[in-house]
C-alpha cells in the first residue's frame, strides 16, 4: 500500500487506457456477442495489468493471474461457458443478478449484457476497488456495465434480501457455502434461480 493509501495496483489499473478495446467496439454492429468479446478482451487486458503488481502472479498451468491472500485464491472461472448457459436460459428474462465472491467481477459485467441489475459482492477490499475502478473504465466503452454495482462485503455476514434478486451465482467457498445453502433454501421464493 504506497503512502497515497491507494494500493498500487487499483492506481496501474486506472492509469491503464485500454485503448484497443475503443476499437474493438467500434468494429460495426451492436450484438450481445460483440460486446461480450469487448468484455472478455478487457477483462484479459485487466489480468496483464494486475500480473506486473506485488501480490498477482501468472500461472501458464492454470492460465490465470491468481492472488493468494488471507481472502483465499482469486481466480476466475471463465466467461465462455457462463456466457452461453446465460444463453441457453435466455437470462434476458431475469431481472436482477448477484454474483456472491465476484472477485474481479467476470460474472457480474456479463450478467450486465443481457440487462439485468447485477451486483457483486467479495470480501476482498482491494480487489473490489479494482472492480470498481475497472467498471469505470470498461463503461466509457461499453455502456450497459455502467450500472454493475460491487459491494465489499462477506458474503456469509452479510444480511442479503432474498426478494430483491432473481438469480444468484454462488461461488462454492469451502468455509461458508452451508451457511449460504440453508438461507436460500429457507428465503428461496418461487422462480429464483442459484447457479
Ligand atoms: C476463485 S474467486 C471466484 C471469482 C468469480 N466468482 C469467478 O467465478 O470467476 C473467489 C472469490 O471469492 C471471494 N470470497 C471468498 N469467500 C468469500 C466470502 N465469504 N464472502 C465474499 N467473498 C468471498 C474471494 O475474495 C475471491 O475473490
Amino acid at each position: 500500500m504506497p503512502s497515497s493509501g491507494i494500493p498500487y495496483a487499483v492506481r496501474a489499473v486506472r492509469k491503464h487506457d485500454f485503448r484497443n478495446l475503443q476499437e474493438l467496439m467500434s468494429a460495426k454492429g451492436d450484438s450481445r456477442q460483440k460486446k461480450f468479446h469487448v468484455v472478455k478482451m478487457g477483462l484479459q487486458d485487466l489480468r496483464v495489468v494486475l500480473s506486473s503488481c506485488e501480490e498477482y502472479s501468472v500461472r501458464p498451468d492454470l492460465a490465470q493471474v491468481i492472488k493468494e491472500s488471507k481472502y483465499g485464491v482469486l481466480m476466475n472461472s471463465g466467461v465462455d461457458t457462463p456466457f452461453r448457459v446465460f444463453q441457453a436460459v435466455h437470462l434476458e428474462d431475469y431481472k436482477s443478478f448477484i454474483d456472491l465472491g465476484c472477485g474481479l467481477g467476470d460474472i457480474s459485467f456479463l450478467v450486465s449484457l443481457f440487462g439485468l441489475r447485477s451486483t457483486g459482492i467479495d470480501h476482498d477490499p482491494e480487489v473490489t476497488a479494482i472492480s470498481i475502478t475497472f467498471k469505470d473504465k470498461l463503461a466509457q466503452i461499453v455502456p450497459d456495465v455502467k450500472e454493475v454495482r460491487f459491494l465489499f462485503g462477506d458474503q456469509a455476514h452479510q444480511n442479503l434480501d432474498f426478494s430483491q434478486y432473481d438469480v444468484f451465482y454462488h461461488f462454492n467457498f469451502r468455509d461458508s457455502k452451508d451457511i449460504f445453502k440453508k438461507r436460500f433454501a429457507e428465503q428461496a421464493l418461487p422462480g429464483q434461480f442459484l447457479f
